[in-house]
């Protein structure tokens, strides 16, 4: 093992048929930290967790878990992680409370431990007064909750945390988050994968950026901004841009790198003259509506945008434009 890390994957591959799903992935994870896997759609990361957590057989490279190798020992890693999956793995017509013994005696705590633990659980997740209540009566948000807390009844040294927010309301968002952060400042590391960069920026120490089965680059959201060569972001939303637009921009020394997704402009700028004028003119000579323009400061869309060419954000789910995804304290 390098080092203390309570995950250290070194090489990681995986490959179903010409699919290379993950793809010589290297990273380690300190005791304490929240990382974060960052990427899009088929980037890599459920199948990086599957291998974290013996259920995906890698083709390459070697992994482990507080020091224990994942392919050499799945019940000593199976007992040091929780898993909360992508998709929601409860009993819908039992009670949250059975919901968790049923788990509980899967991660194998002994059944004398197991009523003490889930009470203690319930209140961490603030379900407590809903134990008794059928899963198919309850909210998204809260099945997402269980879902957690099924993760937790073993106390776990680490939490794999995949997408847990994916298609939930904000202010539910907001409280995943907080719990997240919370499981965090009690001890728990976590590894948490999304493709919501709002997400990664406010809730992980440091990020690993994913796109299809490389992991891209990997630092806090300081070090990688710093990595991009640029100051500055402009963000245009404008009916009728084409990519002669994207074209236009990458051929100028101010522009460190454009992409145009429907009719969101996203330019990343070094320093130098105004771009501003220029770009207003052109876009209004080709005939393009502009609704607004944005000038802000690097943020990991732009590291995003730097190193594969394409935009991170997905319009349907992500939260709201200068939505604040959770509230650290
Ligand atoms: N069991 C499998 N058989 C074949 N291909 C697979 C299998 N599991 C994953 N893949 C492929 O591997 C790639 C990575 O998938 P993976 O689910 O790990 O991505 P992801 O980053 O979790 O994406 P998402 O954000 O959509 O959940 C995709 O191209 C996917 O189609
Ligand atoms: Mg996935």
């Amino acid at each position: 093992m390098r080092g203390d890390a309570i995950i250290d994957a070194e090489r990681l591959t995986k490959r179903y048929g010409e699919i290379v799903a993950v793809d010589s992935v290297s990273f380690e994870v300190p005791e304490g930290e929240i990382f974060g896997l960052l990427g899009p759609n088929g980037a890599g990361k459920t199948t990086t967790i599957g291998i974290l957590s013996c259920l995906v057989t890698p083709t390459a490279g070697s992994a482990r878990i507080c020091g224990i190798d994942v392919t050499k020992d799945s019940l000593g890693v199976r007992s040091k992680i929780g898993v909360v999956p992508q998709e929601i793995a409860l009993y819908p017509t039992l009670s949250a409370r059975d919901n968790l013994v049923f788990w509980g005696r899967m991660y194998g705590v002994p059944d004398h431990a197991l009523k003490q633990r889930i009470e203690e659980i319930l209140e961490t997740v603030e379900l407590s007064d809903r134990a008794d209540s059928r899963i198919d009566t309850f909210s998204g948000g809260m099945k997402r909750r269980v879902n957690i807390a099924a993760g937790l009844l073993h106390r776990p040294s680490v939490l794999f945390l995949d997408e847990p927010t994916v298609g939930i309301d904000p202010q539910t968002r907001r409280s995943i988050l907080e719990l997240v952060v919370e499981l965090n400042d009690h001890g728990l590391t976590v590894l948490y994968t999304t493709h919501y960069l709002e997400e990664a920026e406010f809730l992980c120490n440091r990020i690993g950026i994913m796109d299809e089965g490389k992991m891209l680059a990997i630092g806090t959201k300081e070090e990688l901004t710093a990595t991009i060569g640029a100051t500055g972001v402009i963000a245009v939303s404008a009916d009728g841009m084409d990519e002669s637009i994207v074209g236009w921009l990458r051929s100028l020394d101010a522009v460190a790198d454009a992409a145009l997704v429907e009719s969101e402009l996203t330019i990343n700028v070094i320093a130098g003259p105004n771009l501003l004028p220029a770009l207003v003119e052109k876009l209004t000579s080709s005939g393009a509506a502009v609704h607004s323009v944005d000038v802000t400061v690097p943020n990991l869309e732009s590291v995003f945008l730097h190193l594969t060419g394409k935009s991170l954000r997905d319009r349907d789910g992500s939260p709201a434009e200068g939505e604040p995804v959770g509230k650290k304290t």
